[in-house]
This record gives C-alpha cells, sequence and structure tokens, in this order.
C-alpha cells in the first residue's frame, strides 16, 4: 500500500505526463531547463567513466535521459510508476528508432533486479518523492543493483539553498534551530573544501517526517529537501565513495525578485551554469545538486 506522499506524486505525474514533456524539450534560451541540467550530469558522468553498458533511470518521466544515453549504444533501462510518462517515453524512443532505450511501468520498490547489475543508475527529481525510511531502502537496492565499480548519480532539492532563498523556507530554519549546521555546511561547500573535509562536519538533522512544504509548482504536499552532506553520509555508510557535487539552478538573486524579473534571473542563472562542473562552491546558491558517488572504495 502507498503512503499518501506516493499517492500525491502518482495522481500528480499521471495527469501532468504532457507539462513534463515540454518542460524537458524547451531550448528556448530565455528559460531555465532543469532537467537538461541534470540529465546533462549524468551524460558528463558517463563520459568520464571507462566503460558503461548499462543504465538504469528510476523515475525516468518522459524517458529523455534514457533514449539521449540509449544513442551512444548503452543498454538504456527507465523506470516510472506513472504509465502517462512511460507512454510518452516508449512513443519517444519508437519515433527515434532507439533500439537499445526500454521502460516498464512499476514502483522502482517492485522493479525484478534479479536480471541483471548496472555500470550507472541514476535518480533525478525522484527522492524528493519517498519518505526517508524508502530512501534508506532505495540506496540499499542500489547498492545491490550496481555493477562493481558502477556509478550512482543521485538529484536531490537542496535544503542548504533554504539559507538563502531568504522567505518562508529560512524562516522555518531558523524556528527549528537549523540554521547552524546549515551554515557551517554551506561556508565549507563555498570555501571550495573537498568532500572529505566536509564530511568530518556534523551534518543538521533530517526534516520531519510529517514536513509540509511550501508549495513550488507541484501539487505534493511532502517534497523531501537534503543537503550532500546528509546524503553522503547515508551513502557513506553503505560503502558508496562520493566524487562530485554538482549544483543545478544556480540563484544570484532571491526568489521573489526572480519572480518579477525570471529572464535576469534566468539569463544570469543559465551564464553560471556553465561553471557548474568542479565548482561546489556554487551549491548553496543552487535550489538543487547532484550527487556522484561510486560503489566501493
Ligand atoms: C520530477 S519527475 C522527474 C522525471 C525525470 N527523472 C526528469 O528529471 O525529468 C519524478 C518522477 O518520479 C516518478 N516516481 C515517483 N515515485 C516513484 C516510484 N516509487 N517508482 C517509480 N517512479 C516514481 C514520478 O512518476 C515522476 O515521473
Amino acid at each position: 500500500m502507498k503512503n499518501v506522499q506516493q499517492e500525491e506524486a502518482l495522481q500528480y505525474f499521471r495527469t501532468h505526463a504532457e507539462d513534463w514533456q515540454n518542460k524537458a524539450k524547451t531550448s528556448d534560451e530565455g528559460k531555465i531547463n532543469i532537467i537538461k541540467q541534470r540529465n546533462g550530469y549524468v551524460i558528463d558522468v558517463i563520459k568520464d567513466r571507462k566503460e558503461t553498458k548499462s543504465l538504469l533511470d528510476v523515475g525516468c518521466g518522459t524517458g529523455d535521459l534514457v533514449c539521449d544515453v540509449a544513442k551512444q549504444e548503452i543498454n538504456a533501462i527507465g523506470v516510472d510508476f506513472a504509465q502517462d510518462m512511460i507512454q510518452l517515453a516508449i512513443n519517444k524512443a519508437k519515433g527515434e528508432q532507439l533500439e537499445k532505450a526500454t521502460f516498464e511501468c512499476c514502483s522502482i520498490f517492485d522493479f525484478d533486479f534479479s536480471k541483471q547489475k548496472f555500470d550507472v543508475i541514476s535518480a533525478n527529481g525522484f527522492i524528493e518523492y519517498i519518505s526517508q525510511n524508502e530512501l534508506n531502502k532505495f540506496f540499499d537496492i542500489v547498492h545491490d543493483a550496481l555493477a562493481p565499480n558502477g556509478s550512482f548519480v543521485v538529484g536531490s532539492r537542496n535544503r542548504l539553498f533554504n539559507l538563502f532563498s531568504l522567505n518562508s523556507f529560512t524562516h522555518q530554519e531558523l524556528n527549528e534551530s537549523n540554521v547552524d549546521a546549515l551554515l557551517k555546511e554551506s561556508i565549507a561547500l563555498a570555501s571550495g573544501e573537498t568532500i572529505e573535509e566536509i564530511s568530518r562536519l556534523k551534518a543538521a538533522s533530517l526534516q520531519s517526517p510529517d514536513t509540509q512544504h511550501t508549495k513550488t509548482g507541484i501539487d505534493v504536499t511532502t517534497r523531501f529537501q537534503y543537503t550532500p552532506l546528509q546524503l553522503i553520509n547515508m551513502l557513506n555508510d553503505r560503502d558508496f565513495r562520493a566524487i562530485e557535487i554538482y549544483p543545478i539552478h544556480i540563484h544570484s538573486v532571491p526568489p521573489i525578485f526572480k519572480d518579477k524579473y525570471p529572464e535576469v534571473h534566468n539569463s544570469i542563472s543559465n551564464f553560471l551554469q556553465a561553471y557548474a562542473r568542479q565548482h561546489s562552491e556554487l551549491v548553496p546558491l543552487s535550489s538543487s545538486f547532484m550527487l556522484h558517488v561510486s560503489k566501493g572504495a
């Protein structure tokens, strides 16, 4: 039986598949395409690896990443529990005659992992829709499903950004006395400290399991945020080694200004995104981030 958060997510993505596909497609330079930013990072990770024969994309949405990866002659599987998303993904792969792209409609917690191991597993914009218990289970599943030296690339809403958004998210962190830990992690990242140095810090406590997040465009009540250190700690416990923290959707102005003058924000943000690789000092100012970890030391 799914929980309320997963029920809400399923209902939302079932009914918004076409909107999502349009969002993924946009190449208007005046807009920010977060889906492309995230997918581009996974492609970069694949380029950096010696060899990649297979990829699993969890919560694949309309299948854009799976199709891009399949074009590189890599067997790519996308899993999503929203049938409408999967149908659009299948249509795209068929339209582009991509034999290496396959899709399955099911919850990742029901997927049959017994058939193969994967060189790369990606989960972009997915973990915010599962509970913290499910996240622990998910990380165990990923660890078992990865081949030796496999890469796991996971995207997350960035809890550190709550300090720099200077809005209701900041008030919430102040009220719950989390600012100290979040600020220390932000300073460490902004000072260019290594992942090893950052890992010595004490992470902020996880958000309460029943947190109700201020809505930012998606009609799901609880969409968890994490800091890079929180995820690194959970993954370190499972014998993963953190390699890179990559900023997504960099802000140089507070969201209230962004909403008034989106074209100003979008053009600065897109300009800064070109510097994202190897610049984790931009992470505290980013509303999301990606973490690349590898299996084994
Ligand atoms: C925000 S969308 C991201 C889609 C795509 N990864 C992207 O970046 O464009 C999150 C996706 O996760 C899917 N999802 C959420 N929970 C899931 C679960 N338990 N199993 C499989 N898919 C899930 C949703 O249906 C939705 O398509």
